[in-house]
């Protein structure tokens, strides 16, 4: 569903500073066919006696990168927090080989890649590998058909770390016409929402509920997102709404019965793997 573009004149190589022992680089794929810029972000593991990198839903230009990188720190983790944010998890692995591949529900079949270590299930669920340090503190995210996604707190600079269960597509990261049509997917422009997969594969509200009392209970105000402006303040206010919205339609109450949803789930089955 995603695919690189080929957009010379839109690559970079920037890492930009988030907070302390915290990056993000952004980067352009196509998805369905749209243009839309995703997200990478990079800690350094203040904690570990080598200070690696932790790379969470690795996207871009990898050899471009690396040098930039290797000047932060050595890159040791690559995270595949959901079953979409694969696309560039070949890439790294090939760039950095040493680094463990971390992977949640489905990414392995979907991008064809060993992983190292699962992220889901219990009890992974609840437990942060230990070999993340204490900088980070992992929630993975259940009750959905298609994928599980891995929320991330960074204690040191108060932010989560999400994918696409909250997304805020305007026309920063999508052009114009894009932004219409994710509008008819209920990503209403700016607005926080949690992406289509999110609600048309949501089936269990249990977990979502569980999950919601546990990271709301974290100490952060700001979020990094996948797609839209990062979060600089208010952060659980916005995760509240997204949450909600999850479990209403995990709990047959939202909006995946209607006539866009419904073909969205059967396109997305069809491409879904097995
Ligand atoms: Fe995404």
């Amino acid at each position: 569903m995603q695919r690189p573009m080929n957009t010379s004149s839109r690559a970079d190589a920037s890492l930009r500073p988030f907070g302390p022992n915290l990056w993000f680089h952004d980067a352009w794929v196509r998805f369905l066919g749209m243009p839309l810029k995703t997200r990478m972000t990079v800690v350094r593991l203040s904690d570990q006696p080598d200070a690696p990198l932790w790379l969470h839903s690795p996207i871009g230009d990898a050899p471009a990168l690396r040098s930039r990188l290797d000047a932060l720190g050595t890159v040791r983790h690559l995270v595949a927090p959901n079953a979409i944010h694969h696309l560039g998890l070949r890439d790294f692995a090939n760039e950095f080989p040493d680094a463990t591949i971390w992977a949640t529900k489905n990414v392995e079949a979907r991008s064809r890649i060993r992983a190292h270590a699962s992220l889901e299930g219990p009890p992974e669920r609840d437990t942060t590998p230990a070999r993340w340090g204490a900088d980070l503190e992992l929630c993975v995210l259940g009750g959905n058909l298609l994928l599980e996604e891995a929320l991330v707190l960074h204690r040191p600079s108060r932010t989560l770390i999400v994918t696409d269960f909250v997304e805020k597509i305007d026309e920063s990261c999508t052009s114009p016409r894009a932004a219409r049509l994710f509008g008819w997917f209920g990503l209403t422009t700016g607005e926080p929402a949690p992406a289509p997969e999110h609600r048309v594969f949501a089936v269990d509200p249990a977990p979502l509920r569980a999950a919601k009392e546990r990271v709301l209970a974290w100490d952060f105000d700001r979020m990094i997102i996948a797609h839209g402006p990062n979060v600089e303040q208010h952060a659980k206010d916005e995760l509240a709404r997204c949450f909600d919205a999850a479990i209403r339609a995990a709990s047959g109450r939202g909006e995946r019965r209607g006539p866009v949803s419904v073909a969205l789930r059967r396109l997305c089955l069809r491409l879904a793997p097995g």
